[in-house]
């Protein structure tokens, strides 16, 4: 199945079984003759998938070179980012030429973010390999890398010539990278897509992998479409990350994976909201049953105190006031300006 993506630059998203095979001929299909790929993939996954892709970009027609750095968050550094710099210079890379990330976010962020800035802008195909960069992050050209004060505080809006899914990458994702992408599933679900919560909250949504892969893919392509610079509406997908951010660098980005922390900071946002009038009551209940069944936590240990404070660099807030995200109930969500004065009060 594909999803187009009606962006400046639009492009499609691809979700197939087998699709790593055909990510040579969508290049292809990019319009890209006589290019050179660059291939960037991290040391867990290229072992698994890179020669396949390779050799579907090769028999495309695209000399394809790799980049590979050591896998996990602690590389998203813009050291790591010079090096791609330097090796896509050592391949005599031009504007013509493009870059292929395989992997899971830390890849496509930060291969994505070489791509949007290297001779200032070159092209980039993703191919996310775990499950929250499928429904998260390959999609909606957010791209960049962390600083030592904070997640993602670098970056640029760089939206890729397409995207491709393969589900079968799954089967070999860690159980804890599986659950931690299964948090952003749920934050759909709780936004805008009350049947996608309710097929989680029965056990079905799971039987059909694809079919909640593009459930997801189709819900952030709305808002990405309506907001592509994140002005707006796209923040609707904030949901739970304002708290969620907050406890990961309260835990030193480390022990709390990112769809763990969203999902306590999910159930923090329907506790506030609830507490506010905002929402239904009944909803972070219901939220922090899913989580529990799925195997995500539902509360930390840091005081709210300690987590209100932790929001300073937020990077949806202005001044002292964040723009929190709030259901009104499962699947209607609202931006909701607030000051950490009256959210901790609310907490
Ligand atoms: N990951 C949130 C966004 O793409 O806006």
């Amino acid at each position: 199945m594909t999803i187009d993506i009606q962006t400046a630059q639009p492009y499609q998203v691809s979700i197939e079984a087998g699709a790593l095979d055909r990510v040579g001929g969508i290049a292809r299909g990019c319009g890209k003759p006589g290019a050179k790929a660059m291939l960037i993939s991290d040391s867990r996954v290229f072992p698994l998938y890179g020669e396949r892709v390779k050799a579907s970009l090769e028999q495309a027609g695209f000399p394809t070179s790799s980049y590979i750095f050591p896998a996990g968050e602690q590389s998203k550094l813009i050291s790591t980012v010079c090096d791609m710099y330097r090796a896509l210079a050592e391949a005599d890379f031009t504007r013509t030429d493009f870059i292929v990330t395989l992997g899971g976010g830390v890849t496509g962020d930060m291969g994505g973010f070489a791509a949007a800035t290297f001779l200032r802008g070159i092209g980039f195909i993703q191919v996310p390999t775990s499950l929250l960069a499928m429904v998260d992050a390959s999609v909606g050209g957010k791209t960049g890398v962390d600083l030592p004060f904070g997640k993602n505080l670098v970056g640029a809006f760089h939206q890729p010539m397409a995207v491709v899914a393969d589900p079968e990458t799954l089967r070999t994702l860690p159980e804890h990278f599986f659950r931690d992408g299964m948090g952003e599933v749920v934050k759909y679900g709780c936004i805008a897509d009350a049947p996608l919560f309710q097929a989680l909250e029965q056990g079905t949504a799971l039987s059909d992998l694809s079919s909640m892969l593009e459930t997801c893919v189709t819900c952030k392509k709305r808002l990405v479409e309506e907001d592509a610079q994140d002005m707006g509406r796209r923040m609707l997908l904030n949901f739970g990350h304002t708290f969620g951010h907050a406890l990961e660098k309260l835990h030193g980005f480390q022990g709390l994976s990112h769809g763990e922390a969203v999902g306590v900071g999910m159930v923090m946002a329907c506790q506030a909201g609830e507490n506010l009038g905002v929402t239904l009551p009944g909803t972070a209940q219901r939220v922090r049953a899913l989580l529990g069944k799925l195997g995500l936590p539902t509360e930390d240990t840091f005081t709210k105190e300690e987590v209100v404070a932790a929001t300073a660099l937020d990077k949806k807030s202005t001044g002292s006031t964040l723009r929190l995200v709030l259901l009104k109930g499962i699947g209607e969500s609202m931006l909701y300006p607030i000051t950490r004065e009256k959210l901790l009060a609310a907490l």
